[in-house]
This record gives C-alpha cells, structure tokens and sequence, in this order.
C-alpha cells in the first residue's frame, strides 16, 4: 500500500511596512508587541525599511519575531548610487527579502524581469524570498487575472529549481484590495491561490506545490484573517496598514 505523505506547511504572518516607521519608532513598536506574539503559532515576520533593519533586528532579540527587507538591487555591488545589496543585508542577519511588490512594480517601474533577477539572487545569496503576484481591477474586470498572475509567475521562477522553489514565499495580492479596505472575497482569494499551486505542480511537480507557502495580501486585518487563512491553498498574508498596529498580533494568531 502506498501511503500518501501529507506536508504540514508552516503557517506565515508577514507585515510589510513600506515607507513608514524611523529606526526609534521601529524599536519601540518591536518591543511593545514582542510579548503579544511570543505564543504565536505562526511564524511572524515584519518586512521593514532598510534603514530600520538593524534597530528592528535589536528589538526582536531572543523572540519569534523575523525581520525582512522590503527591498534590495540584485547586482552584487558597485556603482548604484543610492541601492542596498544582499550583502548588506545578509550581514545585519535578515533573512527574508521581498520582491514584486506592486508598488515597486507600479510606482518604481521593476518589470517581470527584474524580478527574475532579484529571486535568482536571493537564492544565490541563501535569502528567504518572497515574490509578489497580483492584478489590477482592469485585468479582473477583463477576466484575464489567471492568465496575467500565470505570466508573472513563469517569468519570477524562470531559471530556479525546484529545490529552491520549495522554499519560496508567493504572495497574491489583487492590487485592487491593497490599501483600499476592499478585501478580496475568500473565494476570490482561494481560486487564485489554487491556481498558483497547481501552477507549480506543472512547472515542478506535486511535491514542489505541496510545500510552497502561498499567502495572500490585501487589506487583511484582524476581522477578516481567520476566515481567509483557514482556505486550503492560503498559508498566511501578507500585511500592509494593519502591521503598524499592534492588533497585527490577532492577524498572526488567526
Ligand atoms: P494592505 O497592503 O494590507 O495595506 O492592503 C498589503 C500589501 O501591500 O502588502
């Protein structure tokens, strides 16, 4: 008889603060809500400003609290006036590294293939990435969102393992839902995050799907996690606004 081997993917509660928080905010706002999430279950990780790494990194000390950065370039070193490498943040003892975020994609015009570049690096470089994938309210309303979130995918993976894919991060974040208090609806969430695991069986195989961690994001909070969280193919959020505050704790425990 064979048996089926059922994979118990760790559940992920990430914030992302984007431009918001200086060194002393990120500090205290660490060691206020350090204690609130020492019983979560969930792993828990704040993705932050460069600038706020090492002060947030300080303040988690000895917690189950993980720091990520929000953004990095994927050249190794030189002549960038102005960018922040993996070395840099490899050696503050960050571990996580987001890339695809639509507001980088949008607003700082990083196109699919950078992105490929920024995962490829992140491997190289032994980070814990998470790529971002999402539509806009037009591609949804033109029934396109499977086929566009499909591209975004096939380009980000282009070159990577499966191995490695295994231990990356998706986040789907309709960037309709992002920032606006318009939460995508469970089933919303589900079909897309289905669709992105089945498309990981076809470009790896079953194993490959079955461990990587799939979330999504966009205006989830402390009403609305539990019930998107407790979707088959969704593994955790990924958290804009509602990580400022330290109700983050209920996201990370629902
Ligand atoms: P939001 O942002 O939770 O404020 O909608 C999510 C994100 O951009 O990651």
């Amino acid at each position: 008889m064979k048996l089926k081997v059922i994979i118990m993917r760790k559940r992920l509660a990430a914030g992302n603060w984007k431009m918001n928080m200086t060194p002393s905010q990120a500090k205290s706002f660490i060691s206020e809500i350090k204690p609130l999430l020492a019983d979560a279950d969930s792993e828990v990780l704040f993705f932050v400003p460069a600038i706020d790494i090492q002060a947030a990194l300080a303040a988690a000390e000895g917690s189950n609290i993980q720091i990520g950065a929000e953004n990095f370039f994927y050249e190794d070193k030189g002549a960038y006036t102005g960018e922040i490498s993996l070395d840099m943040i490899r050696d503050t003892g960050a571990e996580y590294v987001l890339m695809g975020h639509s507001e980088r994609r949008t607003i700082f015009g990083e196109s699919d293939e950078w992105i490929n570049k920024k995962l490829l690096k992140a491997i190289e470089y032994g980070m814990k990435p998470m790529v971002c994938c999402g539509e806009s309210l037009e591609i949804r309303e033109a029934g396109n969102t499977l086929g566009w979130i499909e591209a975004q995918i096939r380009s980000a993976f282009t070159g990577v393992s499966a191995a490695d894919a295994a231990n990356v991060v998706i986040a789907y974040e309709p960037i309709w839902a992002i920032g606006t208090g318009k939460v995508a609806t469970t089933d919303q969430a589900q079909e897309v995050c289905g669709m992105i695991r089945k498309l990981i069986a076809d470009i790896y195989d079953a194993d490959t799907a079955e461990k990587i961690r799939i979330l999504y994001g966009g205006s989830v909070s402390p009403e609305n996690a539990a019930e998107l969280f407790a979707q088959p193919d969704i593994d955790g959020g990924l958290v804009g606004g509602a990580s400022l505050k330290t109700s983050f704790e209920k996201i990370a425990k629902a």
